[in-house]
């Protein structure tokens, strides 16, 4: 039987109706597309919702840096090893299925700043603006508080929070598996608010916010760097080996606690087990089978 997790980013969820709307048309989309065309498709057509979504920190309505501009990391892996990924794209509506170009037609994992842009154009992925008022507003404002989260060097009043309005940790993932036992996993995000222009975040590493391999496949949410220190979807799909998913990600989001890392993770593994678990306020995400659909 199939399955498809997604999630729309964990940390304080604000505008908690617009995330569960949003998260249940993706799970749509993303069902339909794994019914007739398998996991690869599922999880691509889940995040490429979520990135048309301005609610959710990917595509349109992304963070901005601390220059205002829009700066997406995006990565897909399939359980056959196949990566592809994207960091620092600006200018473009799916960063996600710029991703997937990535994987099919080059050589390479991971296409960064200028040459991923140039690449997606010569795609034929179209100029895009992702930026938003609402993004805007919320980025004046942080600037006025002076708390810039996660840049103490340049912020002395560095409290880790976000100015009014903003959710934390926003990134959307989706892990999917089909009736032929392949799992897929996208992770697409616009980073954190006011970072430093050319900030690469976890999602679009391999091993880090994105991570398949024949033991399962997970999709994390959270604080980037922290992730990236653990390489937390890695570790997640190794212990799924021995261990069933739920089992997995609720350790792993305790103990990435006890590392100072605030996280979300999604996960199915190869037994077909779906999981999901967080150590942030709150996450929001769903999944479903056919059978029934479940939203958080
Ligand atoms: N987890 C998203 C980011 O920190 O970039």
């Amino acid at each position: 039987m199939p399955q498809l997790i997604i999630h729309g980013g964990a940390g304080k969820i604000r505008n908690e109706a617009e995330h569960r709307a949003g998260i249940e048309e993706a799970l749509n989309c993303g069902w339909g597309a794994l019914i007739k065309k398998g996991a690869l498709e599922a999880v691509l057509s889940a995040v490429s919702c979520m990135e048309d979504n301005p609610v959710f920190n990917c595509g349109t309505g992304s963070s901005l840096n601390l220059d205002g501009e829009v700066e997406m990391d995006a990565s897909v892996m399939l359980s056959d090893g196949s990566f592809g990924g994207v960091a620092a794209l600006k200018h473009v509506q799916h960063p996600i299925l710029v991703a997937r170009k990535v994987m099919e037609e080059t050589d390479h994992l991971l296409l960064a700043g200028e040459g991923a842009l140039n690449f997606a154009r010569k795609m034929d992925f179209p100029e895009h603006n992702p930026i938003t008022e609402i993004r805007q507003k919320a980025l004046e404002e942080l600037k006025q508080s002076g708390n810039l989260p996660y840049l103490p060097k340049l912020s002395q009043a560095l409290q880790n929070r976000t100015s009014p309005g903003e959710d934390k940790f926003g990134t959307v993932g989706a892990v999917a598996r089909d009736d032929s036992g392949l799992i897929a996993v996208a992770t697409s995000t616009g980073g954190i608010m006011g970072k430093l222009p050319g900030r690469v975040g976890d999602s679009c590493i391999l091993g880090a916010g994105t991570y398949a391999s024949r033991d399962g496949g997970v999709s994390c949410t959270g604080h980037g760097e922290a992730i990236l220190r653990l390489l937390l979807a890695f570790r997640a799909c190794e212990r799924m080996h021995f261990k069933k998913a739920q089992e997995v990600l609720s350790e792993l989001a305790l103990w990435a606690k006890d590392q100072g890392c605030s996280c979300g993770l999604i996960g199915i593994d190869w037994r077909g087990n779906i999981a999901f678990a967080f150590n942030t306020e709150s996450m929001s995400y769903g999944f479903t089978d056919g059978d029934s659909m479940v939203i958080f």
